[in-house]
């Protein structure tokens, strides 16, 4: 393993260097439009065990399928339900993971184990633009070590995965910011498995049919959803997250711990000058596309503690309530 990974840029001459490392069986790191992944070909075995020890995974995890065009999937999952040809009319290219029942050609160390499996079709060009030249889908979890938090741009996924991958195909800061809305049509009413930027509200309206959240605590369930651990998307740092009125109180508790502070309305802000402090743009939409960045930076600070302020409980902010759950949740 290379001390650095290689930096490919994503031009022409860089996309082929990509094609034939991923042919040659190696695993290249490239972007999205929610997060960076790390991709292999769901052809290689060993490809898709190096996924799971470069990001020290359990391999019961199961990974998801991505491809260039719907029509890529054929022998790989089926998307032949009436829900999921609405899903992928409304919202592919774009950033919806949709589980399916797998395909005869799909091995089960992809899906660790499972019959059924999450397939999705990123918008972002230089994603299209590499799955268009590959002969077959790209297996990716994101490009983070795993329970981490998930890399956005070029830096985090080095930060996260030097000395353990040899390849990060180049592109810009992903603009989603957090991973995919996940649903999955195994039965007759569909689940929303993890929120996302496509919110339960628009899934509703193009299946015409409620999609149920999903509650409950997936550790003990015989699916394995990474996502759905307690402890996920963690910051190493001791993360609070308080409404305005907690702050106050959860500066006094941690008196003693140097806390850096992320937020973004203003009553929130204003109780927080003073401090080491980053503030968002005051919408969900720019919370999600600056979260892992904010974390991250405060993160690799000389603070001691993170508090960033809780989103507000309503559909728009789900993604962001999710992953802020999950960051602070106790190992
Ligand atoms: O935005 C994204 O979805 C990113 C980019 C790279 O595409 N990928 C991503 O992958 O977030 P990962 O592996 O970090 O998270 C995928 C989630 C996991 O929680 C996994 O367990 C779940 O999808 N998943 C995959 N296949 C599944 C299946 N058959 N049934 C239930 N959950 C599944
Ligand atoms: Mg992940």
């Amino acid at each position: 393993m290379k001390a650095v990974p290689t930096l490919i840029s994503s031009n022409n001459t860089g996309l082929d260097q990509a094609v034939k490392a991923l042919l040659d069986g190696e695993v290249v790191a490239f972007p999205t439009e929610t997060v960076y992944g790390l991709g292999a070909l769901v052809t290689l075995p060993q490809a898709i065990q190096s996924i799971f020890k470069a990001k020290g995974r359990p391999e019961n995890h199961p990974l998801i399928v991505h491809v260039a065009d719907h029509t890529d999937l054929q022998p790989w999952a089926d998307i032949e339900s009436p829900m999921a040809q609405a899903l992928i009319n409304a919202f592919w290219p774009g950033p919806l993971t949709i589980i399916v029942p797998k395909g005869p050609k799909l091995s089960t160390q992809v899906t660790g184990g499972q019959n059924s499996v999450g397939v999705r079709c990123p918008q972002n060009h230089v994603a299209q633009a590499l799955l268009k030249r590959l002969p077959a889908p790209l297996a990716a979890p994101s490009a983070n070590r795993f329970g981490k938090l998930s890399p956005t741009c070029v830096n985090h996924v080095m930060d996260e995965l030097t000395g353990h991958i040899n390849y990060v195909l180049e592109g810009e800061a992903s603009q989603v910011g957090i991973e995919s809305t996940i649903v999955s049509l195994l039965s007759d009413q569909p689940v929303l498995l993890r929120p996302g930027s496509i919110t339960k509200n628009q899934l509703e309206a193009v299946l015409k049919c409620p999609v149920i959240q999903h509650s409950t605590d997936q550790e003990n369930s015989s699916v394995r959803y990474s996502g759905g651990l307690s402890q996920h998307y963690s910051p190493n740092k001791k993360l609070y997250v308080c409404s305005p009125c907690e702050l106050d109180a959860t500066l006094q508790n941690n008196a003693s711990n140097k806390p850096y502070i992320i937020g973004w309305a203003a009553p929130f802000v204003e109780k927080a000058l003073g401090y080491q402090l980053i503030q968002l743009p005051d919408n969900p939409v720019s919370v999600a596309e600056n979260l892992y960045a904010a974390l991250r930076k405060a993160d690799q600070s000389d603070s001691e503690i993170i508090i960033i302020e809780k989103p507000l409980e309503n559909q728009q902010w789900a993604g962001v309530a999710d992953r802020l759950k999950r960051a602070s949740a106790k190992a």
